[in-house]
């Protein structure tokens, strides 16, 4: 029997909303055919949004998304998007496929998707190709109410009032696709571009520099030794591969035992680099002023077979959600530090929440976690010690199960994952006494998926007994997800 004991006394703060963020960029079919159809499309659509779409993504609650990249962003010059659609500047999406970006999805039409999701805005700006002046007036366009040029030209275009962006990410993988810099050069470029991100009235822009890859500690250094005192949050990048090269990182659907918890191992991996890169920030910054940000992470397999390489469409099973499980756990105890992360990405890129296609939208496993895991926005994270069995190969050994709680008015919310393929998992949860518990969860065989035509995959009641000492006790089903409501 696993035993999860709570401890209400001991916290590492608020777990913040935007931990369970995501992120959207001109890549394949996330933005055009998937969040953005276009106004004459069949597909119901308000002003070109999908509505299923942003329907689903008001249902999990996302309250932030990353926009317009990724390497996109280093390559985006926000003029080329806005103004009557036929006069917009046509592209060549170099990164992405190679295939024509013809900017009719621009600044009005993102903040028009934010607005109907109901979620905030979070920019990232051109500086491998961009100039400081291009992402001064674009700050100055979304969030000035002066009478200067630049705000003529968004009320020209049909926005009265500023929107007032906060997150503002000042260029994107600087290290690779962003511009190759190296961690001293970008440091002063980032210090130079920052100064300009002004605040306008009371929008005072929340400037995110561009973190490490992985384990680049040297860089997390670097930026935190040179220009700690000028941001506000610092990102940090992790994708989950199965296979052990890019040109080979496994298939979506097919793999074998092994290679499922090769690939949960290796997304448990984030908490030795959360915790890395907090350590080599609070040297810098021991009152945690300055946040991390994991604005790319989730799972990067192969693509479907006859699908365009540039576009990174890959399906999505209960490995997936097992992955998410254990990541936002992760993010979840370490909220003291972690302020925001953004799943890449929404729709038909990587680890999606939604696939689209034509006027069908498919909730993949990863959508479903994201629901089981929505009560921990804003909660006060509380300690949980787990007590449990390990799980996996001799290589690939891991905890069996996986957790994390929080509390918000008096009532707690714990998640907990069982990641064995096969063992269902008899758990006791201790610490409070409760007087009433309810449970819901998702689970399924390790290959299982939501596809088009057929969804089996949904969140349903799981039972719960309550002991007369108030201890919850339940059974989770093996590769499950769970979250249990105690108050
Ligand atoms: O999410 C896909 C790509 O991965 C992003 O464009 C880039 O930032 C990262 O390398």
């Amino acid at each position: 029997m696993a035993v999860i004991t709570l401890n209400p006394l001991r916290s590492r703060g608020t777990i913040s909303k935007n931990i369970y963020g995501h992120f959207s960029e001109h890549l394949g079919r996330c933005i055009y055919q998937g969040l953005y159809v276009g106004e004459g499309s069949s597909v119901p659509n308000v002003r070109g949004i999908r509505t299923a779409a942003v329907e689903a993504l008001k249902k999990i609650g996302v309250p932030v998304l990353r926009w317009p990249g990724g390497c996109f962003a280093d390559e985006y010059h926000w003029q080329d998007g806005i103004g009557p659609k036929e006069g917009r500047r046509r592209m060549v999406n170099t990164n992405w496929g190679g295939v024509v970006e013809d900017n009719s999805f621009g600044t009005h039409e993102f903040m028009d998707l934010c607005e109907q999701v109901g979620c905030d805005a979070y920019i990232n700006a051109n500086v491998g190709s961009g100039t400081v002046r291009e992402m001064a007036e674009w700050l100055e366009y979304l969030n000035s109410d002066g009478d200067s040029t630049v705000v003529q030209a968004r009320r020209a275009n049909g926005r009265k009032d500023s929107w007032g962006v906060k997150y503002w990410g000042v260029g994107n993988e600087s290290w690779g696709c962003g511009g190759n810099m190296r961690p001293e050069y970008y440091a002063d470029v980032y210090r130079r571009y920052q100064t300009y991100c002004r605040t306008y009235g009371d929008h005072k822009p929340f400037r995110i520099a561009c973190g490490a890859s992985n384990g680049d500690y040297h860089w997390t250094e670097v930026l935190m030794r040179e220009a700690a005192r000028y941001m506000d949050g610092l990102s940090l990048h992790y994708y989950t591969l199965c296979g052990d090269t890019w040109e080979q990182k496994g298939s979506a659907t097919e793999f074998t035992v092994e290679d499922y918890y090769k690939t949960l191992k290796r997304a448990a991996f984030m908490e030795e680099l959360v915790s890395g890169h907090d350590a080599v920030m609070s040297r810098y910054d021991p009152e945690k002023r300055i946040g991390l940000v994991v604005d790319e992470w989730g799972t990067w397999y192969d693509v479907e077979p006859g699908t365009n390489p540039g576009f990174l469409f890959q399906q999505n099973t209960m490995r997936d959600a097992m992955v998410a499980a254990i990541t936002l756990n992760i993010f979840n105890r370490h909220c003291d530090r972690v302020i925001m992360a953004n799943l890449a990405q929404t729709v038909n890129v990587l680890q999606s929440v939604l696939l689209t296609e034509g006027d069908q939208v498919v909730l993949t496993p990863t959508y479903h976690v994201f629901d089981l895991y929505q009560a921990h926005q804003g909660g006060r994270e509380v300690d949980c010690f787990l007590q449990t069995d390990s799980t996996g190969t001799e290589q690939w050994s891991l905890d069996q199960l996986t957790a994390s709680a929080s509390e918000k008015n008096g009532k707690y919310t714990v998640t907990v994952a069982n990641l064995d393929a096969e063992k269902p998992s008899e758990l006791r949860l201790t610490g409070i006494r409760a007087e009433k518990a309810c449970a819901r969860v998702l689970s399924g065989e390790i290959h299982e998926k939501n596809d088009f035509g057929a969804s089996p995959l949904a969140i349903r009641p799981l039972e719960v007994r309550l002991s007369e000492a108030g201890d919850v006790c339940l059974t989770l089903p093996a590769c499950s997800v769970a979250e249990i409501t105690l108050s």
